[in-house]
C-alpha cells in the first residue's frame, strides 16, 4: 500500500473560457496528515477538489489516490474518497436517513451494512433526532454536518472537506472540528479548505497555501509558523496608560486609555516588555495575540504575491 494518500503532480486547468485556474501544482500528503489547504477566494481550492473527486476535467497532470491513478482506475479511487462540496447538494424532497443509505448505494455498500453505520454517524453528528424529517427543514449547521455524514458512509480513507464551516456558527463549527479531530485520530486522512485559520493553526500537521492557482507554500505547521520573526500583541492594563507613553526601542501603540499595541521580535521577549512597563508604574491585566500566528504569515505571502 502507499504510503501517500494524495500525490498531485504538474496539475494544470485552464477553463474553457480560458481562464488559467490551475499553474501546475505538486502536493503530496501523507496518510494519516490533518491537511489545510488555504487561500483566498478565487485561489483554485475548489478547482483542486474538483479534479481529485472527477467532477471536474483536468487540462494536464497527474493525481494518484493511495497509489492509484484515477485517469487508469476512477472506480477504485472512488472508494477511497469521501467528499464534502462547498455548496450544499442534497435531494431536499429525501428525509435524511434515506440520504445516507442512497449515498451507501452509489459505492455498493448493501442496506444492512449502512443502517448501523449510519445510525452511528447521525448520532455521532447531533442529527439523531432529526432522521426522519427532509433535509429542507434543517438549519444551516446541521445540513453541514449531515453533509459530512453522508460523506462518511462507505468509510473513505480520505476525506477532503471543502470550507466545511463556511457560514456555521461557533457551536457548529466546534462540533464539526471536533469531530473531524476524532476522525483524524482515529486514521482518516483528512484535507480541508477553511478560510477559519486560527482553528486551521490548532488543527492541521501541514498546509499548503495557494493563490492565483500557484501553491506559495507547502511545509508543516510548525514550520511555517516558526517563520514568524516577530508576533503583535494587545496588552491590557491596569493602570490608565497615556497617549505619550514611550518605551525605550519598542514602538507602542496606545489604543485607548488601557490598552497597548506592541510587536515584540525575535531578540526580545514578552517578559522585558512586561518589566519595562513595570518600571513605568503599569501593570498588564492579561494580553493577546493581535492575529493568530497563521493568519499573520497568510496575509504576508498573499499580499506580496498580489503585488
Ligand atoms: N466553471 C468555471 N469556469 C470558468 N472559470 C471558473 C470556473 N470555476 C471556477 N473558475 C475560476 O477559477 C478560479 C479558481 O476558482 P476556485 O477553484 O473556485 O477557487 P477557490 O475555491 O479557491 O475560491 C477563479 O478565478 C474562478 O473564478
Ligand atoms: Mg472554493
Amino acid at each position: 500500500m502507499d504510503s501517500s494518500a494524495l500525490v498531485i503532480n504538474n496539475l494544470t486547468k485552464t477553463y474553457s473560457n480560458g481562464l488559467k485556474a490551475l499553474h501546475g501544482i505538486n502536493l503530496e500528503i501523507p496518510h494519516g496528515d490533518f491537511f489545510a489547504l488555504l487561500g483566498p477566494n478565487g485561489a483554485g481550492k475548489s478547482t483542486t477538489i474538483g479534479i481529485i473527486t472527477s467532477l471536474i476535467k483536468k487540462t494536464s497532470g497527474d493525481i494518484k489516490i493511495y497509489g492509484i491513478d484515477i485517469d487508469k482506475d476512477f472506480v477504485k479511487a472512488k472508494t477511497y474518497i469521501g467528499l464534502v462540496p462547498q455548496e450544499i447538494n442534497f435531494n431536499t424532497f429525501e428525509p435524511i436517513s434515506e440520504i445516507i443509505t442512497n449515498q451507501a448505494g452509489y459505492y455498493g455498500v448493501t442496506r444492512e451494512v449502512a443502517l448501523p453505520e449510519a445510525e452511528k454517524l447521525l448520532k455521532k453528528l447531533n442529527l439523531w433526532d432529526k432522521r426522519d424529517q427532509y433535509s429542507r427543514n434543517l438549519s444551516g449547521g446541521m445540513q453541514r454536518r449531515l453533509m459530512v455524514a453522508r460523506a462518511l458512509i462507505h468509510k473513505p480513507k480520505l476525506l477532503i472537506l471543502d470550507e466545511p464551516t463556511a457560514g456555521a456558527d461557533v457551536e457548529v463549527r466546534r462540533l464539526m472540528w471536533d469531530y473531524l479531530k476524532f476522525l483524524n485520530e482515529n486514521g482518516t486522512t483528512i484535507i480541508l479548505t477553511t478560510h477559519y485559520l486560527e482553528e486551521a493553526e490548532h488543527l492541521c500537521k501541514n498546509i499548503a497555501i495557494i493563490d492565483d492557482g500557484k501553491i506559495l507554500e507547502n511545509s508543516s505547521m510548525k514550520n511555517f509558523l516558526s517563520q514568524l520573526k516577530n508576533e503583535k500583541f494587545i496588552l491590557y492594563t491596569q493602570e490608565k496608560v497615556s497617549k505619550n507613553l514611550t518605551l525605550e526601542s519598542r514602538n507602542l501603540n496606545i489604543i485607548d486609555d488601557h490598552t497597548i499595541e506592541v510587536s515584540i521580535s525575535e531578540d526580545s521577549d514578552i517578559n522585558s516588555l512586561i518589566q519595562d512597563l513595570s518600571i513605568k508604574g503599569i501593570k498588564v491585566k492579561s494580553l493577546k495575540n493581535k492575529t493568530s500566528r497563521l493568519e499573520e504569515l497568510f496575509m504576508r505571502l498573499v499580499d506580496k504575491n498580489g503585488k
